[in-house]
């Protein structure tokens, strides 16, 4: 009988978590869980219904009947598929704000440990290897250096067609978003001492992607 296999990603944003990531589950046929996604499923919701993102009763009022799928590997929020939605500007310079409230944060982490039962899974996120899956067998720390990672975000949002934006403001954004998501008093993003560091700066995709299945590999 085979064990199960659970890989946490984590890191900050840009850092290539999401990419890498994916293509790690196609090659060892793992599901991908992409837990950022779920944050911004909730935030695209509050956004939606002209709740302020400091109104934390009435955030955690909707979070209630709210449901947050994946389905074939695209995000649902109540029923509703919202992949392009979710990836906004506008949903990405709320999201941190709505992350760091201790109950949201809970339901999450209950939601995603359910998820992990049924499979070998890979996920990717903030607290994975720290909060959400501390017993995962194999724990990855994605990172780069915040310039390439506002250059990257920069290339994708003026790709999307996203035009009045410049680097400079992406730039701040992430060190913000950074910020918030690092120093936040309910699992803020770390490295667990036992994840392996990949620094993706000056790395390929490929390359990131053959360290990775190396050293899972290796076991
Ligand atoms: O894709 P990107 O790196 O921009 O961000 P993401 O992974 O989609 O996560 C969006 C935001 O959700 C993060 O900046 C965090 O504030 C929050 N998040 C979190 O708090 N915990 C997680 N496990 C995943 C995301
Ligand atoms: O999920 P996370 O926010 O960590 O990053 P991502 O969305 O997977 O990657 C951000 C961008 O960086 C994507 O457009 C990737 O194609 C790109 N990337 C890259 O150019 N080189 C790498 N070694 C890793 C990612």
């Amino acid at each position: 009988v085979n064990k199960k296999i659970i890989v946490a990603v984590d890191g900050p944003a840009g850092a290539g978590k999401s990419t890498i990531s994916k293509k790690i589950a196609e090659v060892l046929k793992l599901e991908y869980i992409d837990t950022g996604a779920m944050y911004r499923a909730l935030t695209l919701k509050v956004i939606n219904k002209g709740i302020n993102p400091n109104d934390v009763k009435s955030i955690l009022e909707i979070m209630e009947d709210t449901t947050i799928e994946f389905i074939n590997n695209h995000v649902y929020l109540d029923g509703i598929k919202v992949d392009e939605e979710i990836r906004k500007n506008i949903v990405t310079n709320h999201v941190s704000e709505i992350s760091k409230i201790a109950e949201v944060r809970k339901k999450m982490v209950d939601m995603q440990r359910k998820l992990s039962e049924s499979n070998n899974v890979i996920m990717d996120g903030r607290d994975i290897g720290t909060v959400v899956l501390p017993h995962a067998n194999y724990k990855f720390f994605i990172t780069a250096s915040v310039e390439e990672r506002a250059r990257r975000r920069y290339k994708e949002l003026l790709e999307k067609g996203e035009k009045d934006i410049t680097y400079d403001q992406i730039l701040i954004e992430i060190k913000k978003r950074d910020e918030i998501d690092s120093t936040r008093e309910i699992a803020p993003l770390k490295k667990s001492p036992d994840a392996h560091l990949i620094d993706t700066t000056n790395k390929t995709i490929d390359e990131c992607v053959n360290e990775i299945i190396e050293i899972i590999e290796r076991g």
